[in-house]
């Protein structure tokens, strides 16, 4: 009973801290807007922080959304103009997702910073919008497999910046745009590489200023139009073509007598057009693999030489070409040859394939030509048909003779070394022999280089690429399986394709986008053979079941567990929180979505008292950690204490964080825990390390920090992190940490004490910027307690104040002390007691004012006492026994601190202003300087683990 009591509080608190929003209001609004039209949105999209709440399928830099990923979710609905507030948007995409129907809104024009605009395979329809033009930054504009009408856009060519044009499959009409001197045309579009525009109705003529020797193109795709006129001389300018498909169109006259200039063409489709005068001259083309120039008007002609001087041909098709003449033995022994068609023609006397031919051959189909004789040898496994030709008119009953059967034999991922699993309900066996659902799709490559879908290798090399583009975008995939290759009806090369989960039997949903998105995008590149292709993913529709088995619902279980034992600590921080969200929910009001909020049922006026600002803090699930770390691996432990360990881990967005996580069931420390995430939530400071999250989930505690690189002060005083620390760079880690503290004395709001201010709790970044770390152990100031607060004594043995000792009551000063200890620690680099000797009475006994340098040279730090300038040296010691002054009443405050230390590096010739920028010299060994930060104790210096408080002798 009383566990189920804590157990709502406890989802109320994960709840609530969800809606202290981070994300820039106008994006949420627009953000609203999107989601209110559309079904099927991601579950998690509540709530009124998409940036803070890690929106499914959302991404954000800072407070402000920059891309929308949400391929094959079964997103239903219309992109409707709110997508115009969202101005710092970078990435839409919104692929496979058929139930997206409509028209693109005019205002994508305002979307200005938009670089990939990825729409492949929905239901949108409706003219293009010409302000896409305006879209500046686009690099990748992906409309294909929809159903656009009206012409292309002549604004498209103001898109400078454009690479990747993919307007193919829609119901586009008109020509095809070039500029006039008044409007634009695709032919300015010099940067791009890609015009794919297949499978459209687009009319008229090829327009010869589409071309020039400026274009970057590479893959020219016309097919599948009904594009008129002839095929002009300028494409031969484009030196850069790789491959042009100009097939299935209504193009009549000859091919202009440069084509052979375009010697990078690899694939070269002309079928089934209208073009006349002679054959077109390939000589020299010397990297074409595919040629198909089937059923044309050329004129008759005799086999030409090319056929037999293509080094690279994989594929020859020219059915219907009026061809005769005896094929050359010679054709037969090129390589790379794998499929030669050549029905239809006038091709006569003997077939003879020659005893050296390709080993890649396959198939030689030589239907209704004029052969009489074929040279067949023993053991000869090629295709050949020869049906309707004179050698089988009189009923042959030879194998040649009949048109054979399709062929079974496709190719499909075999298992890897395992025996396939006996799968229930919609489960397939993956290639690993699990039992999952799979994510599938269609690939479909437009022009690959090759003809033979029974060898395997290549379809090996294909699952190999995918699997290493999952892997590098860390998307969670076992494996993957494709299967049943087969030349489409229009003839592209389509495969099935499968996606298997890693570690569960379902892909969540950023998964899907993120796997949808590498297909959409074009991130992912097929081996060379494949060519440009594209991918329809179907919907993924479980998700649903996924929850049933999912960390989501077992985390309620371990819930009341916690509940049961946060008790207290919970209540007390429901209080609070109660209070943030009073004040959330009146400055939101507006734009938060108050019907569904379980919350609504508390009072908020009833307890709005001190709000701390539960600002930034996002709250991972422990299935994100945990794969964030690659299950906690050792091999990503970076240090370790008394209350847990800590990680290195990588966010799936690439960023890198240090987590700590507390020993799972330990009391010791939630306090803590939780004062730390209130604290470090909502202080943001260059000086301060930075929290990105936390975890509260399955039972466990752990903190998501920034990753600091270099470790800590102390570290790099003892030496033990191989970086040196001159006199210099010590004077501007002492200005920034002095302004991290200042800034939590006299700029967060309520002031925070720190309380455990040591050079075990200076982090340094790869800058050597100083990072106050370790809230553990501090306290919020409240107004009420304006001057100081009563409280146990906590703090680290030989920092701690001994006016806060000795009154129990804590004020800014004691940090102050505790800075004074760490300033005569970056003098010396001497602990603050070594030899039971306290620090401060050293140098009180060493110390005499009338001589140079104070006379302390015996204590300064060896390694720099050499280049150390005896004023500055001499200000620092002032400043530090001004910190340390009994009184704390005597000591400065950390401005007037600041502000000397400053005195003392323009002394020291040091710009306080400047950035530090250390350079390799920095490292004295590189070795020990790849040390970690967070392998160190004092991370863990939660209240007991490190001092008694009863035997603490401060002096
Ligand atoms: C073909 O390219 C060569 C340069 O490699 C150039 O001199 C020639 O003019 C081009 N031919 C045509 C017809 O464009
Ligand atoms: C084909 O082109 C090559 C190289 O450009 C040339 O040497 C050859 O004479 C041409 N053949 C015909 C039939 O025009
Ligand atoms: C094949 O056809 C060519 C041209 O049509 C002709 O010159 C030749 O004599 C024919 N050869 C045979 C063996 O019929
Ligand atoms: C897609 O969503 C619609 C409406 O929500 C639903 O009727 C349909 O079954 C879903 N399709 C799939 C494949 O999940």
């Amino acid at each position: 009973m009383i566990s189920g009591i804590h157990l709502t509080m406890l989802l109320a608190f994960i709840q609530v801290l969800s809606i202290a929003a981070l994300t820039n209001s106008n994006d949420y609004v627009a953000l609203k807007a999107l989601k209110d039209t559309w079904i099927n949105v991601p579950p998690n999209w509540v709530g009124s922080d998409p940036c803070g709440d890690v929106w499914d399928g959302i991404t954000c830099k800072n407070d402000r959304v920059v891309s929308i990923t949400l391929a094959s979710i079964n997103l239903t609905g219309q992109l409707s103009s709110d997508i115009s507030g969202l101005t710092e948007l970078q990435t839409l995409d919104l692929s496979y997702n058929k139930g997206m129907t409509g028209s693109l809104p005019s205002g994508i024009g305002n979307v200005k910073k938009l670089s990939s605009l990825i729409l492949v395979g929905c239901g949108f329809s409706g003219p293009i919008p010409p302000s896409i033009g305006s879209l500046q930054q686009l690099r990748y504009l992906s409309l294909n497999s929809n159903n656009f009408i009206g012409s292309i856009p002549p604004s498209i060519g103001n898109l400078l910046n454009l690479y990747w044009l993919d307007l193919a499959d829609n119901k586009l009409t008109g020509t095809i745009p070039v500029s006039d001197g008044t409007s634009p045309g695709l032919d300015m579009l010099v940067n791009t590489k890609h015009f794919h525009f297949g499978k459209n109705q687009l009319s008229g003529v090829i327009p010869p200023q589409l071309f020039n020797s400026n274009l970057a193109l590479i893959h020219l795709l016309f097919e599948n139009n009904q594009l008129t006129g002839s095929i002009p001389s300028t494409m031969g300018l484009v030196r850069t073509l790789e491959v042009v498909r100009l097939d299935r169109n209504s193009l009549s006259g000859p091919v202009p007598s440069n084509f052979n200039n375009l010697t990078s063409v690899q694939e070269l489709f002309l079928a089934n057009n209208k073009l006349t005068g002679s054959l077109p001259n390939l000589t020299g083309m010397n990297l074409l693999h595919y040629v198909d120039m089937s059923n044309n008007s050329f004129d008759a002609t005799d086999i030409p030489p090319w056929f037999s001087s293509l080094q690279s041909l994989t594929t020859l098709i020219m059915e219907n070409t009026k061809i005769q003449g005896s094929l050359p033995v010679s054709l037969f022994s090129l390589l790379q040859l794998q499929t030669v068609t050549l029905k239809n023609n006038q091709i006569n006397g003997t077939l003879n394939i020659g005893s050296n031919h390709s080993n890649q051959l396959q198939i030689i189909d030589l239907q209704n030509n004029l052969i009489d004789a074929f040279t067949q040898r023993a053991g000869f496994t090629v295709q050949v048909i020869l049906v309707g030709n004179p050698i089988c008119n009189e009923g042959g009953q030879e194998s040649y003779c009949t048109i054979p059967q399709p062929s079974n034999n496709s190719y499909s991922t075999p298992p890897q070394n395992c025996m396939p699993s006996n799968c229930s309900s919609e489960t397939v066996s993956s290639p690993t022999c699990k039992c999952a659902y799979p994510y599938t799709g269609t690939l479909i490559f437009r022009a690959p280089s090759f003809s033979n879908y029974r060898n395997g290798t290549i379809f090996v090399s294909l699952e190999n690429k995918l699997m290493s583009v999952f892997k590098s975008r860390s998307l969670p995939v076992d494996s993957v399986s494709v299967s049943n290759p087969n030349r489409n009806i229009d003839n592209y090369l389509s495969l099935d394709l499968q996606v298997f989960p890693s570690g569960q039997e379902f892909f969540n949903r950023t998964a899907i986008s993120g796997i949808g998105f590498t297909l959409s995008n074009q991130t992912f590149k097929p081996p060379p053979e494949f060519g440009p292709f594209f991918f329809i993913g179907r919907s993924y529709p479980y998700f649903q079941v996924s929850v049933e088995g999912s960390p989501s619902k077992k985390s309620s279980n371990t819930g009341v567990i916690i509940g049961a034992a946060v008790g207290g600590a919970v209540l007390l921080l429901l209080l609070i929180v109660a209070g943030v969200y009073a004040i959330r929910q009146r400055t939101r009001a507006e734009t938060a979505d108050r019907m569904n909020d379980p919350f609504a049922l508390w009072d908020p006026s009833k307890n709005s008292g001190a709000v701390p600002q539960l600002k930034g803090a996002k709250a991972f699930t422990f299935e994100e950690l945990k794969e964030s770390t690659n299950n906690f691996s050792e091999s990503n432990a970076i240090g370790s204490g008394g209350y847990g360990r800590v990680y290195r881990g990588t966010l799936a967005k690439g960023q890198l964080v240090a987590i700590k996580r507390a020993v799972q069931g330990s009391m010791q420390g939630r306090l803590e825990f939780k004062t730390e995430i209130e604290l470090l939530s909502r202080v943001h400071h260059k000086n301060v390390v930075s929290l990105v999250g936390f975890c509260f989930d399955h039972g466990e505690q752990m903190l998501v920090y920034e990753f600091i690189a270099n470790g800590t002060l102390r570290d790099s005083i003892s030496g033990k992190s191989g970086i040196r620390l001159d006199w210099m760079r010590r004077l501007r880690i002492a200005h920034g940490a002095a302004k991290g503290i200042q800034y939590l004395h006299d700029e967060a709001n309520p002031p925070i004490i720190h309380r455990d201010i040591k050079s075990n709790n200076i982090l340094l970044d790869e800058r050597l910027n100083a990072k106050v770390a370790d809230f553990g152990l501090s306290k919020i100031m409240h107004d009420s307690e304006r001057n100081h607060v009563t409280t146990q004594v906590k703090g680290t043995m030989g920092y701690l104040d001994p006016e806060y000792y000795m009154t129990q009551q804590l004020t800014e000063k004691s940090d102050v002390y505790s800075f004074g200890i760490l300033m005569f620690e970056l003098l010396t680099a001497r602990l603050p007691i070594e030899k039971n000797k306290h620090i401060v009475r050293q140098v009180m006994s060493s110390m005499d004012k009338s001589k140079s340098m104070y006379n302390l040279q015996g204590l300064l730090d060896p390694a720099v006492a050499s280049r150390m300038s005896t004023k500055s040296v001499e200000m620092f010691v002032d400043l530090a026994l001004w910190c340390v002054k009994e009184l704390g009443s005597n000591r400065p405050s950390m401005s007037e601190v600041v502000k000397e230390i400053e005195n003392t590096m323009e002394i020291a010739g040091i710009n306080p202003n400047a950035e530090s920028t250390p350079s390799s010299s920095t490292y004295v060994d590189a070795n020990k300087a790849s040390k970690h930060p967070y392998s160190d104790e004092s991370l863990f210096a939660y209240s007991g683990s490190y001092l008694d408080s009863s035997s603490v002798q401060p002096m």
